[in-house]
């Protein structure tokens, strides 16, 4: 299967359909085309507006109540609205909703195969069984090298959990990252290891700064679209999921950034694509507003005042419902700032607005 590094990436025998029972890109990796049983999608059955993807952070706040240092508190702000690794790291009840006093606990089979093998996400709690005995030296080099510190020997992480992403995180918000896991409350849930199936044996390539877009000197709003280049692909996971994913050691192919056609089969009636943010007039964003990608961030709406699907966690329910005003119009110049890349995604799936 993918990346498993060095010469043939295709060694795994490849599942024709998984399961996942999150949020996020299923297929990093693994073959075929991920399902999502009890998910997002599962068990939401497009109730209106009920589904989606609510913000976990909000609801289970590792941080609560109580007032967070500003180290901490920007790691909050990245964990639950920038990132959202707590659509991959939260469990979620029978409606699809995340737990909340399950929060950041991990994941069991997030990613299960027809044949029952299961890729679990990680208990990244203060606890004992998630990552209290963890270094933070250790715990950055999971999140930011895919490499699992071991006693018995270093594992690689499958890439399904985007750290090749966020190798270009920067070294202050990782600190931030980390400062903030510390504070989420302990909650025992010991996670069985995942099946062999899922075992890699080198981490994915990490994306080549390089090779990401930078904005055009002539675009209007230069800065704020390179401020939004760091936070849709260095920081965040835009790109991430609005590239089809490749089963090979690199997973993002550059020359495929951000023009859509990757599949979340989350069990509901229609399997939806991510789109096509490229600034192709057609086929892409060309014809958007800054205002108008703002709104689908923020509001979950397109263009035309249709509802967006999840997995995109988009609304005010959900994690980008929570950028600020500035974030995301950076993120929205970035956007407009980005070559035209023809490529038609079909619109498979409609969701009520919020
Ligand atoms: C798309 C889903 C997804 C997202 C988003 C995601 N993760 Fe993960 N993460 C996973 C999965 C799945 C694993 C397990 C990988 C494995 O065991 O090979 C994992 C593993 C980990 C581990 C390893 C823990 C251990 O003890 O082994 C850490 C640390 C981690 N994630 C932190 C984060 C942080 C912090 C974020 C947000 C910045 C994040 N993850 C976002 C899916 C995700
Ligand atoms: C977990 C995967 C995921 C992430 C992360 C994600 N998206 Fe999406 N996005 C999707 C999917 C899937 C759709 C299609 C939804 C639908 O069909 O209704 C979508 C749709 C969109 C649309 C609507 C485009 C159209 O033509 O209708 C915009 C705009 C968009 N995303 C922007 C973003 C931005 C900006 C980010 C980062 C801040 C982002 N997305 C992150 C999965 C994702």
């Amino acid at each position: 299967m993918a990346v498993a590094c060095g010469d043939d990436e295709e060694t795994g025998p490849g599942p024709s359909d998984m399961t996942e029972s999150g949020g996020s890109s299923g297929s990093a990796g693994a073959g075929g085309e991920p399902t999502v049983a009890a998910g997002a999608g599962g068990t939401v059955e497009v109730a209106g507006g009920a589904g989606g993807e609510p913000a976990v952070g909000e609801a289970g706040s590792g941080g609560g109540g109580e007032v967070l240092e500003p180290l901490a508190a920007r790691g909050k702000y990245l964990v639950d609205h920038v990132i959202a690794c707590s659509d991959c790291h939260t469990p979620r009840n029978e409606m699809g909703a995340p737990i909340a006093e399950m929060y950041m606990a991990g994941v069991e089979c997030f990613v299960e195969l027809p044949t029952g093998e299961c890729l679990h996400s990680r208990n990244l709690t203060n606890d004992e069984t998630g990552l209290k005995n963890r270094s933070d030296d250790e715990i950055k080099t999971m999140i930011r090298d895919g490499i699992r510190p071991s006693a018995t020997g270093d594992e690689a992480l499958h890439p399904i959990m985007p750290y090749y992403v966020f190798a270009n995180t920067k070294d202050e918000d990782l600190d931030a990252i980390v400062a903030y896991l510390r504070t989420i409350p302990a909650v025992e849930h010991a996670l069985p290891r995942s099946d062999e199936f899922f075992a890699v044996e080198a981490p994915a390539n990490p994306i080549d700064p390089d090779t990401i877009p930078m904005p055009g000197e002539d675009y209007p709003e230069f800065e704020s679209a390179v401020r939004g280049r760091y936070l849709a692909t260095q920081s965040g996971l835009c790109i991430e999921c609005h590239t089809p994913h490749e089963q090979a050691a690199t997973v993002l192919d550059p020359d495929k950034y951000f023009q859509g056609g990757e599949e979340f089969d989350l069990g509901l009636p229609a399997i939806p694509v991510s789109k096509n943010l490229t600034s192709d007039a057609a086929t892409g964003l060309g014809e958007w507003s800054v205002e108008e990608i703002v709104a689908a961030m923020k509001n979950a709406v397109d263009k035309n005042g249709d509802g967006l699907c999840p997995p995109m966690p988009a609304g005010p329910m959900a994690a980008y419902g929570g950028l600020t005003d500035d974030d995301a119009l950076d993120i929205a110049h970035y956007l407009k700032s980005l070559p035209a890349i023809e490529n038609e995604v079909a619109d498979m799936c409609t969701w009520p607005p919020m």
